[in-house]
């Protein structure tokens, strides 16, 4: 029966019904992963598809049209559930904001701060030098809240993830300096949500993911979908484009300093090939009237 499914699929596929006979087809070939994910216990289920990041490759930089409207969605949408402990509002002035601009992001949130003088904590509004604050006033309340699964903190989300790609990809990526598996994971995950194959039945409060690391699914619902967020740039509003700008800005949360580190891994193997230059040159003329 099932050879016969195929062969007609096959068949209508042929005949220029591509469009539906991809989709059966892929529809079994996701119940397949699911099955061997379940059995094996390795997940993810599908693999993160590449994206084309501004701050890729060896010249790579992060483009600030990108972080800022990264930014709004963390703003707007993220921060409702993820902490981001370790950025400070000072250092959003990186995205191209003015200091008057950052203090007035700042002041829009309020942190706690204190003792005061009668030993009594107290919240005041932010300045540049505060953190961002989190939602939630520990990790029990955000996990609580979520069905169990806290949120995880932001500030290096982009690094602690990523997935492992295996022989011969990871060989290829030394050369190719891949280093974008955590915004490729990001925008895999935050696009990838879908219905389960039929018969994937999943626990109650989670949500069918085939990019999730760890499981089937995960206890975050879709944050995201089409015109959720308004972009005054002109740039589409759109699932995808919300995903690449977030996983843009949570790479540049964890790792401000990428293009500095670029330029300097540039210069060193500069140097080193004009030290090796000298080097050989020298060889040759210290040796130039020597017997072998
Ligand atoms: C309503 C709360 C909520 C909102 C809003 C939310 N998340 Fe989450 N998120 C969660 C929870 C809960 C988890 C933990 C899920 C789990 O482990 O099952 C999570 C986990 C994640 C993870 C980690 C997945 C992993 O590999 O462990 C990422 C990445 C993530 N969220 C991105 C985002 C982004 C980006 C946004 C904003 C566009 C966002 N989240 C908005 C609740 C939320």
């Amino acid at each position: 029966m099932k050879k016969l499914l195929t062969s007609i699929a096959l068949i209508a596929s042929m005949a220029g019904f591509a469009g539906h006979a991809s989709a059966a087809e892929e529809g079994a070939a996701l119940e397949h992963a699911v099955e061997h994910a379940a059995k094996s216990g390795h997940y993810p289920i599908l693999k993160p598809k590449e994206m084309d990041w501004s701050f890729a490759g060896p010249f790579g930089t992060y483009d600030k049209g990108q972080l800022q409207r990264g930014l709004k969605i963390y703003k707007e949408v993220c921060s409702a559930c993820h902490s981001m402990k370790l950025v400070s509002f000072r250092t959003l002035e990186e995205l191209g904001y003015s200091e008057e601009q950052v203090k007035a992001f700042a002041g829009e949130y309020e942190v706690q701060d204190g003792p005061n003088a009668d030993g009594e904590m107290y919240t005041r509004k932010a300045v540049p030098s505060d953190y961002f604050p989190s939602p939630f006033p520990n990790k029990e309340a955000a996990a609580a809240a979520n069905n169990g699964a806290a949120p995880p903190d932001f500030s290096l989300i982009a690094k602690a993830r990523g997935v492992t790609r295996g022989f011969p990809q990871f060989v290829f990526d030394i050369f190719t300096q891949y280093q974008q598996g955590g915004p490729d994971y990001i925008h895999a995950l935050l696009t990838g949500y879908q219905e389960p194959p039929e018969g994937v039945t999943v626990a109650e409060g989670t949500h069918f993911n085939p990019y999730f690391v760890s499981a089937a699914a995960l206890a975050m619902a879709p944050p995201l979908s089409d015109g959720q967020v308004t972009y005054d740039d002109g740039t589409p509003e759109t699932l995808d484009q919300y995903s690449q700008d977030v996983a843009a800005f949570l790479m540049w949360a964890a790792e401000p300093h990428l293009e500095e580190r670029k330029r300097m891994g540039f210069m060193v193997m500069v140097f080193l090939a004009i030290f090796t230059a000298l080097i050989y040159l020298t060889k040759k003329s210290v040796y130039a009237n020597k017997e072998h």
